[in-house]
């Protein structure tokens, strides 16, 4: 494989992948609603088209994606934001807010792709760990990320006899502006550059899930096996909202 294309190009995780595939020499295109940052890219690297549109627009998002520069063997769909509930009082807005972003731009970029697939690519779709355990504040985020990954493992099964592998990748926590705004701790934070290098070898190896950093995700997953009782006291005294 050796060409890419990736939503949420613009920024954090996604921004950092353009540039080290771009910098690998494959072909990439980039995607969001930054103008100035997708041409700041396509000028920075020959290898870099781009393309914006809302994620959550399905129309702009099929329309862009129907005439592609080129049509790519990697897809990975990373696009998104967060959001948290506070003092456990529910917004239902917000949570739309976030379901728009993280479940619907995504079925709406699935659906605006699909035309283009074909045996031999791989589509890539970032969940989140967070997902793998109930934890405070993320009535919102939590749930969205838990229905992009049942997503992604749904579409692996179905896509299977089309030859298109499906991964799923299940980050913690990545220095990025998603998680700057943060106000409590994070633990085992990454940065971006490191994000960029456990996602692209998870890739290069074929695997069907990708977590990082290893530890941290370890732990949550080991948690998330256990008993809901035993989830609720232990992160209950972990993770203080
Ligand atoms: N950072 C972490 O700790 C962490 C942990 C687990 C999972 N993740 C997941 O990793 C992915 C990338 O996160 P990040 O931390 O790199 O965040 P980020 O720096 O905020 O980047 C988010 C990207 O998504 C794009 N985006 C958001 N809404 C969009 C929309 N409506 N239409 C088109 N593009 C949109 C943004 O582009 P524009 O603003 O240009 O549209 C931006 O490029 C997300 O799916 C996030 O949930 C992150």
């Amino acid at each position: 494989m050796t060409s890419v294309l990736i939503t949420g190009a613009t920024s954090g995780i996604g921004r950092q992948l353009a540039i080290d595939y771009a910098t690998r020499g494959w072909n990439v295109i980039a995607c969001g609603r930054n103008k100035d940052v997708l041409t700041e890219l396509s000028e920075k690297f020959a290898n870099i088209d781009s393309c914006d549109f809302d994620v959550t627009d399905r129309m702009q998002t099929v329309n862009t994606l129907r005439t592609l520069p080129w049509i790519p063997s990697l897809w990975i769909l990373n696009a998104g934001n967060c959001e948290y509930i506070d003092n456990g009082k529910m917004d239902a807005k917000l949570v739309e807010r976030v379901f728009q972003t993280n479940v619907f731009g995504l079925t709406n970029i699935i659906e605006a792709i699909e035309p283009h697939l074909m045996s031999g690519q791989r589509v890539a779709i970032v969940s989140s760990i967070a997902s793998e355990l109930a934890l405070p504040r993320a009535e919102a985020y939590g749930a969205s990320k838990a229905a992009a990954g049942y997503i992604a493992r749904s579409l692996r099964l179905d896509w299977r006899e089309r030859g298109v592998e499906v991964s799923t990748i299940f980050p913690g926590f990545v220095d990025t502006p998603l998680t700057a705004k943060n106000t409590f701790s994070m633990p085992m934070l990454i940065t971006v550059e490191q994000a960029s290098k456990a996602i692209q070898n998870g890739l290069d190896k074929g695997l069907a899930n990708i977590y990082f950093p290893k530890r941290f995700t370890w732990i949550l997953r080991a948690l998330g096996a256990l008993p809901y009782s035993w989830q609720h006291a232990i992160t209950g005294l972990l993770f203080k909202s």
